[in-house]
């Protein structure tokens, strides 16, 4: 294999770059010419491609984003695109592809790989909704980040005695509302995997108030549904003033954590090595503190589990 390809595509996560920092690192370890397509699969169709070496990948390790721009190709999807896009891969004499994204993302790579193209995938999502992986690449800076927001939002919570949602990204995945939530200590946690009753939630919040708390802060998932029209019932059915904040693409952005530091840069140099050993539609993972590999078809089938223990666990927690 003489060319690799990299691309990062759908919703940006923090610790692509890192991952693109090892894979083009590790490519040129090992003698391999590196390129970057921009923009995703868009880029790709119309062959928005630069050379990469060791000095292009400097200085990103720490930085959220992505250094080769994303997108959301609908194109791609399509016949023609895609044949537009295994043509630009000839003309620039792309041998390999690593792609960093979430599902539509891989299932891109695993599409490439049926035609021939031999691709791996990298899972980058803030919304950690692929099952076959304990964590994807960026899920807990966001995490991280909602903790922050939370912690900010209860200081004014209880100063003015307010019931407070904060609608969190996660598509629809309860993760990112369940992990935030235990960490900031939130009072309610509202998923998508989870039914939930407004008169429960409520009971909570009066209960709370009865003993003296003055704030209540409700994690809840995109998912699930509109934050203003919980917030509406919560007012009317309690009598307190509860407020909305919808945290929206601030959770996407940032320095990466420590974590999805590290996780990206060992499957950056796996993907590569996968590659250079001859595999093909391969997906990265990590599982139980190993970094793991299996076929993308496989992958995406194994359905994503909710974890209700911990889910249990934030709710004894917040009683
Ligand atoms: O998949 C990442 C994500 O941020 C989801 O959590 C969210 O639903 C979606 O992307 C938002 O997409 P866009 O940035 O295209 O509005």
């Amino acid at each position: 294999m003489k060319t690799i390809g990299i691309l990062t595509s759908g919703g940006d996560a923090p610790g692509m770059n890192a991952a693109i920092r090892a894979v083009v690192r590790t490519g040129i370890y090992h003698g391999v010419r590196m390129v970057g397509i921009k923009q995703g699969y868009h880029g790709l169709i119309n062959g928005d491609i630069q050379e990469m070496n060791l000095s292009s990948v400097a200085d990103i390790i720490h930085r959220g984003g992505t250094m080769l721009r994303s997108s959301r190709s609908d194109e791609f999807q399509t016949e023609e695109g895609f044949k537009k896009a295994l043509s630009i891969l000839d003309i620039f004499g792309i041998d390999g592809l690593i792609v960093l994204g979430g599902d539509g993302t891989l299932k891109g790579a695993r599409e490439l790989s049926k035609a021939g193209i031999p691709t791996i995938g990298i899972p980058c999502t803030i919304d950690n909704d692929l099952g076959y992986t304990d964590f994807t690449i960026g899920f807990l800076t966001a995490v991280e980040t909602v903790v922050e927001a939370i912690s900010k939002l209860r200081d004014t919570s209880t100063s003015h005695g307010r019931a407070n949602i904060i609608e969190v990204m996660g598509r629809r995945c309860g993760d990112i509302a369940l992990y935030a939530g235990m960490a900031g200590g939130g009072e309610s946690i509202i998923v998508p995997e989870v039914e939930f009753d407004v008169d429960e939630v409520c009971k909570k919040v009066i209960s709370g108030r009865n003993r003296g708390k003055l704030h209540h802060i409700i994690v809840l998932a995109e998912g699930v549904g509109n934050a203003y029209d919980v917030a509406k019932k919560i007012d009317s059915k309690t009598g307190i003033d509860t407020r909305v904040t919808i945290l929206g693409h601030i959770q996407r952005g940032g320095t990466p954590t420590t974590f999805d530091r590290i996780i990206a840069s060992q499957m950056g140099r796996d993907a590569v090595e996968l590659l250079l050993g001859g595999n093909s539609g391969k997906a990265l993972g990590i599982k139980c503190n190993e970094i793991i590999n299996l076929d993308i078809s496989e992958a995406l089938l194994i359905k994503k589990e909710f974890n209700k223990n911990m889910y249990e666990t934030a709710q004894i927690l917040s009683i």
